[in-house]
């Protein structure tokens, strides 16, 4: 089964969330694109600002995409999806296993339906972009930065 044969699991990870992992930190998005360009198979995550976990991504340049069947890890995605990986160790206070991943330096999360590897293509930040609503979805600023990572592995 490949990337783009089934995207069901766009239902869980684009609704509930999924953990996406760098440099040892875990965090949640439920955003997110999967496609193909430059020839290669491309999953785009978007970031924002203040995340630690851009941090990572920029330092690592690796990044993995961990989603959970619908409906499982509940509490997990809530506490890795609004506590930072700068104040907690969120594998500790959740109790989740980080398994080596495959084709990079990171981790995944042990238990979910289906993974992805990347390796960082490049970033472009939002910049100007016309968003009927921009007030609504960045009320503070904190903008999304849109990663573009290479899937290397996926299973
Ligand atoms: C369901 C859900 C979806 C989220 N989607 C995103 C997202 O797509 N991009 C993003 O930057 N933050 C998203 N977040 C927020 C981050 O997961 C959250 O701010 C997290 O605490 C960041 O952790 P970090 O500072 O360790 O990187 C989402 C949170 C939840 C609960």
């Amino acid at each position: 089964m490949n990337t783009f044969g089934n995207m069901d699991f766009m239902n869980s990870a684009f609704n509930t969330g999924a953990f996406v992992s760098a440099g040892g930190n875990v965090m949640v998005a439920s955003w997110g694109f999967v496609g193909v360009m430059w020839g290669k198979k491309v999953f785009v995550a978007p970031i924002r600002d203040s995340r630690y976990t851009k941090e990572m991504l920029d330092k690592t340049g690796e990044f993995t995409v961990s989603v959970p069947a619908a409906g499982s890890f509940k509490s997990e995605l809530a506490f890795c999806g609004s506590k930072s990986g700068r104040d907690y160790d969120k594998w500790k206070e959740t109790g989740m296993n980080p398994v080596p991943a495959k084709a990079v330096n990171g981790v995944v999360v042990e238990g979910c339906a289906r993974y992805f590897e990347c390796k960082v293509l490049g970033m472009l930040p939002m910049g100007d972009m016309d968003i009927s609503a921009v007030d609504k979805w960045y009320p503070t600023g904190d903008m999304h930065n849109f990663y573009f990572g290479e899937i290397v592995a996926e299973y």
